[in-house]
């Protein structure tokens, strides 16, 4: 009889009272044994929720953060602790600090794609999926600096016709999305709907149809009557988009080396079964914060929970650290 890990994760879960969430860019089999699979705003919400002494977070570290750091007294175990972010990499605090000093009269909008640290000297975190809301929320008087994707920052200023001052970062993996080759795939498949993750370049974006978070993308795989969809995103997604909507062909969107898998997450993808196996069976790893760190870096996530469900805010009138 061959061995079934899913099985053991599964009996892990109840043994020791564990939850576990897990993004659309994991491999299909951890999505499959998740209790919570989402894009990044919806598993810190769940995050916050959830009633277990344990949660383990199937996706990348910055995740697992938000969630110890929204609701700390849960044990908070990852697959593996080196599961990054270019995003998060790409925005080193002592520099985003010096950043934020040159205009302290801005009110910094933060990617929830950042460490804790940069969370700490920020005025709100949104995701893709309630950026809108939470830049509408913000004062037309008033600057804003956005980091630190700059992709979805310039997608934003064209949405809502409003400029920031933008931190130059960017997702490795979304980058990656060729324009030319795009191009030329939509016209080998007329029929086919393009939908886009906003990390890409705008001159990828320009084709899509909707551009928007993974769990908006989803929603349109489902919803639009079409048969054919090019997807602009990381391929974990195509689980949950060929689970709801069997009779679809997605295709992924071009990157300029054909033979290289580079649609791939490394971060994401550093998570397995295994890991997952090993960290409730042991409690490691676990992310853990200090708790000074942890108060100053809950401000901006709870500005965003905050505007989320509708409860009004305030705003510094500048930064002072
Ligand atoms: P979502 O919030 O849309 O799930 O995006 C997270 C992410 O890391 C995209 O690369
Ligand atoms: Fe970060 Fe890009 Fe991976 Fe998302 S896909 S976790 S933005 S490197």
């Amino acid at each position: 009889m061959s061995y079934d890990i899913a099985a053991d994760i599964q009996r892990l879960k109840k043994e020791k009272n564990a939850v576990i969430l897990a993004h659309y860019y994991e491999d299909g089999d951890i999505q499959d044994i998740a209790d919570y699979v989402g894009d990044s705003f919806y598993l810190a919400k769940m995050g916050q929720q959830v009633q277990q002494d344990t949660i383990l977070l199937a996706g990348v570290v910055f995740m697992a953060e938000s969630v110890k750091i929204l609701n700390p007294t849960k044990t908070v175990l990852v697959p593996d602790m080196e599961a990054s972010c270019s995003l998060v990499k790409g925005a080193p605090y002592d520099q985003y600090l010096a950043w934020r000093r040159q205009h302290p009269d801005g009110i910094a909008v933060t990617y929830i794609n950042s460490s804790a640290e940069v969370k700490s000297i920020s005025d709100v975190i949104i995701t893709s999926s309630n950026a809108q809301q939470i830049v509408e929320s913000i004062p037309k008087d008033r600057k804003i600096l956005f980091g630190p994707d700059q992709h979805l920052g310039r997608w934003l200023m064209k949405k809502l016709n409003r400029e920031f001052v933008l931190w130059p970062g960017a997702c490795e993996v979304h980058v990656l999305f060729n324009a030319r080759k795009l191009h030329e795939l939509i016209g080998q498949h007329p029929d086919a709907v393009v939908i886009a993750h906003p990390e890409c370049d705008e001159s990828v974006l320009q084709y899509a149809s909707v551009a928007g978070s993974t769990s908006r993308l989803l929603e349109e795989v489902q919803k639009n009557p079409a048969k054919k969809f090019i997807v602009a995103t990381e391929t974990g997604i195509f689980h949950q988009m060929q689970k709801l909507r069997p009779d679809v062909t997605l295709i992924q969107a071009p990157v300029l080396d054909a033979g290289c898998s580079c649609n791939n997450c490394p971060y994401m993808k550093m998570n397995n079964m295994e890991k997952i196996k090993h960290a409730l069976e042991t409690f490691q790893p676990q992310v853990g914060l200090n708790e000074a760190l942890r108060l100053k870096a809950k401000v901006s996530l709870d500005r965003m929970m905050d505007i989320t469900s509708g409860k009004p805010v305030s705003w510094p009138a500048e930064f002072t650290v």
